[in-house]
């Protein structure tokens, strides 16, 4: 197929989470896998996604592994490039789980996540020194810093015994400084995680056993000989005559380079950031699409959320230990996206569209739809739009777009401007010390029974509506598509992309 609805005639596409992530890119990245792409690439992000994929009747959960690999289409190569945090053990799981062997290539120059990147991140997310940022606790954050303070390994290291040894041992010189400063045990503990080991790398006297580490280390660089290549330099020579797909992980208010600090993750999930990744310049890209979900969000882990249902309530619950799918619904009998009381209409929210991390199952926050932080998130990942999880709102009585914020907070300089409390804003500053006391404004709108699938049939009145508050809320969107549902059918295209620069 050459022209797809979804992209035209574009030969590189790439898929941006236009929000905080689990805006659903997995489908439509699925999509285009399946009917369009032959190469589907991750460039930045590592285990710490969660994209699940079906093969027919049968369902995959991956973090690392690029989603293209479960595609029936047999000539689709899937790359973990350059920018990608390559864990082998979640590689080794992945591919075991699958059953089978994807047509998978890995960067060499992919940055290597070892157990004491894993540890480190849940150490710290023990919070002896600072509140915890909620991570996967996938190492992404250790191992990226190493990479940034040009002590890291790559992935070519796997195949050359000598040098994963001197860099390996070199590298943990200079983190037990740090892994001394706590409790040996707390130490064995984490290490006898299965994602670290199963104990196999804790050493009494040393705390990590190095040896341990660089034997099991060199074994998958013999498994995964094979697949390690130069992706960057195949991908260019592929760019203009090939169609490639990259796959985002994550989402542009989590990117390192322009989220919300702290409460991002390690790479920059931005359109640029995925380009770079995967060793393109932004510029090669022809069209991107921003996912988004609509009429609500999500958000995991700490951070701010200025439309949260139920504020502080909904995020102290979803922080609480005790959280959990089965526990909330007990807790709240019969919640419903229409409850009077916002708390329990974001929990109503969440069971509605299933919002329950992919394998932790940890409660997603929800709010409405915040136009102030979509207007700042397509500076980063383009305006093509696609709106996903609309279905989740069928049968919503009323329905709030944020469209700006109050300020509540103490006086605050943010560069050249002094912001007081009161203070009327149009736009996110992308500070947790501003966002954290941003009060939302909202519009109301009339909600919808149900979305016809069919492409023929009017869209409901009051969607249309919400799509028009959408385009004049924010400045040159295009809307393209709107999911209605999980399955690819459940998708209506109400515009066209074809162009980065829509
Ligand atoms: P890390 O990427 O594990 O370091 O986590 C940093 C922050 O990003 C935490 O708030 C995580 O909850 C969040 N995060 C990481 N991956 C995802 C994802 O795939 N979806 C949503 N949030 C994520």
């Amino acid at each position: 197929m050459t022209n797809h609805a979804l992209v035209g005639d574009s030969k590189t596409v790439a898929i941006v989470g236009g929000q905080f992530g689990d805006e659903g890119k997995g489908k439509f990245v699925a999509l285009l896998a399946t009917d369009w792409a032959d190469f589907v690439v991750r460039g930045t992000g590592g285990a710490n996604a969660g994209h699940t994929i079906y093969r027919g009747d049968q369902k995959f959960v991956c973090h690392l592994l690029p989603s293209g690999v479960a595609s029936d289409k047999c000539d689709l190569v899937n790359v973990i490039g350059t920018g990608v945090a390559f864990d082998p053990v979640a590689a080794r799981d992945e591919l075991t789980q699958l059953g089978f062997a994807p047509n998978l290539l890995i960067s060499h120059r992919a940055r290597l996540v070892l157990p004491h990147h894993l540890l480190l991140d849940r150490i710290r997310e023990c919070g002896k020194e600072e509140k915890p940022i909620g991570t996967t606790g996938r190492g992404i954050g250790p191992a990226y810093a190493d990479h940034t303070a040009r002590v890291g390994l790559v992935v070519n290291d796997l195949l050359n015994p000598d040098v994963l040894a001197r860099k390996l041992r070199r590298n943990l010189e200079e983190k037990l400084t740090i892994l001394r400063s706590y409790d040996p045990q707390i130490i064995r503990a984490i290490l006898n995680h299965p994602d670290l080991g199963s104990g196999a790398y804790f050493n009494e006297h040393s705390l990590i056993d190095c040896d341990a580490v660089i034997e099991s280390y060199g074994q998958f660089g013999r498994m995964f000989n094979d697949m390690i290549v130069d992706t960057d330099s195949l991908l260019q020579r592929a760019v203009g005559r090939k169609r490639i797909l990259l796959e985002g992980a994550q989402a542009v208010l989590l990117s390192v380079a322009c989220g919300i600090h702290p409460h991002v993750t390690s790479s920059d999930c931005s359109l640029n950031g995925l380009a770079t990744g995967a060793g393109l310049d932004a510029a090669q890209i022809d069209t991107s699409l921003l996912v988004v979900k609509a009429p609500y969000m999500t958000r995991v882990g700490e951070g701010p959320l200025p439309t949260e249902f139920g504020g502080n309530q909904s995020a102290d619950w979803c922080r609480s230990s005790e959280a959990t799918a089965e526990r909330e619904q007990a807790v709240i009998p019969t919640p419903t996206i229409n409850d009077s009381d916002e708390f329990s209409q974001g929990i109503g929210f969440r069971i509605v569209g299933n919002e329950y991390g992919a394998t932790t199952r940890r409660l997603r926050r929800t709010g409405w739809l915040d136009l102030p932080l979509l207007r700042y998130a397509v500076q980063f990942g383009g305006r093509n739009v696609v709106l996903t999880k609309l279905d989740v709102a069928n049968g919503c009585n009323e329905l709030k777009i944020c469209d700006s914020y109050c300020y509540t907070g103490p006086n605050y300089h943010v560069g050249e401007r002094l912001l007081r409390n009161g203070e009327q804003l149009s736009e996110a500053i992308p500070d947790r010390n501003v966002l954290e006391h941003c009060q939302p404004n909202y519009s109301c709108f009339p909600g919808w029974e149900a979305i016809p699938q069919d492409d023929n049939e009017p869209l409901p009145k009051p969607l249309e509506q919400y799509l028009s508050a959408l385009r004049r809320g924010v400045d040159g969107i295009n809307i393209v598509a709107l999911s209605t549902g999980p399955h690819d059918t459940q998708t209506r295209f109400v515009g066209s992309s074809f162009s980065l620069y829509a």
